[in-house]
């Protein structure tokens, strides 16, 4: 089986939009390849350093939201990334040979600092962040990595770096292949993108009433005032809701009925409710199987792995560097 490696990270809890992106892919993906998946707790601090206070539980939240998810400890490999300190000894070793300019040339460099400016960003370890990255995917010689178009430059770097790194010494490092999940986009509940930073989602872990509560606040046409005036589907998230949870023929009579004003906006989103709550609830069930002791068990022996495999690949770069 070929390798894949991915990493999430821990920035709050996971929500709808996340699950129905890159983490449903990673349940499918972990049957096809041998599967590491991390939690990118070191890459986060390059963001939060100033007050990690939350880092530990966001940590843990998110690896039972991915238990919970249904990525199976018995296929991939799963583990927090600073639990494996190869990743941060090839990055310092790949810095090394990584230029300057490759890393101010990444276009989501520039952007983050301009676009968070209530973080200083202006630290040797942001500017590095795809180095990190680089050495994540490296050290476990990736033949895959499954990630959100906005990841490509990284990608692109990597395998710059990996070449850059087989010419100096010796060819260690195949060039890891990207494998671009295309999400549909979920709105949140006020119609933008659902986002963590909009506060605006819906989480993995909402019980049976947190979804109806939630879906109760969502914006809907606003156009439709009254439950006599018809709607408009076409510009309604809560139907954007209904074609991604629910069937195509529910999704037909749920348009007409909201265009005839046949259908209240009240009923309406009960329905999604409903058909959300359906398919969260193997979700549901194996959450409430898993105590938190078990949860770091997982994650010890997922990193137990990771170590073994890591340390090889390290072997061979201390090695070819001379070290
Ligand atoms: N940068 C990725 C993101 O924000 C997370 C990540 C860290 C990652 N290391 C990785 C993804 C290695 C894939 C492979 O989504
Ligand atoms: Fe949206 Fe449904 Fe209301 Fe139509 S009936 S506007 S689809 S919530």
């Amino acid at each position: 089986m070929q390798r894949l490696v991915s990493g999430i990270q821990p920035t709050g809890k996971m929500h709808l939009g996340n699950w129905l992106g890159a983490v449903q892919n990673w349940v499918r993906l972990q049957s096809e390849y041998e599967a590491f998946f991390f939690i990118a707790d070191l890459h986060s601090l390059t963001t939060i350093y100033q007050d990690p206070s939350q880092l530990r539980q966001s940590k843990i939240d998110l690896a039972m939201d991915l238990l919970a998810a249904g990525i199976d400890p018995e296929r991939a490999c799963l583990f927090f990334q600073s639990d494996v300190p190869a990743h941060s000894e090839l990055h310092v070793i790949l810095s090394m040979i990584t230029p300057l300019p490759w890393l101010e040339r990444v276009p989501t460099y520039k952007d983050k600092i301009d676009e968070i400016r209530e973080k200083d960003l202006n630290t040797y370890g942001f500017l590095g962040y795809p180095v990190l990255q680089a050495a994540d995917i490296l050290i476990y010689k990736a033949a895959a990595v499954p990630v959100g178009r906005d990841q490509l430059p990284h990608l692109e770097l990597t395998r710059e770096i990996a070449r850059r790194f087989n010419h100096l010494y010796r060819p260690i490092f195949p060039e890891p292949g990207d494998q671009i999940t295309e999400f549909q986009m979920l709105p949140g509940l006020d119609g933008r993108k659902m986002s963590k930073s909009y506060g605006n989602t819906i989480p993995l872990s909402a019980s049976v009433d947190d979804v109806s509560r939630l879906m109760k606040t969502m914006l809907t046409d606003p156009a439709r005032v009254r439950r006599t005036d018809p709607g408009n589907p076409d510009v309604c998230p809560v139907y954007a809701y209904h074609r991604i949870f629910n069937t195509t023929e529910r999704c037909a009579e749920v348009a007409s009925d909201c265009r005839s004003a046949a259908i209240g906006c009240v009923a309406c989103k009960q329905d999604c409710a409903d058909r959300i709550n359906a398919q969260l609830e193997p979700v549901r069930e194996r959450r409430a199987g898993i105590t938190e002791p078990r949860v770091m068990e997982i994650l010890d022996a997922g990193a137990k792995r990771a170590r073994a495999v890591a340390a090889v690949t390290l072997g061979e770069v201390r090695g070819a560097v001379g070290l």
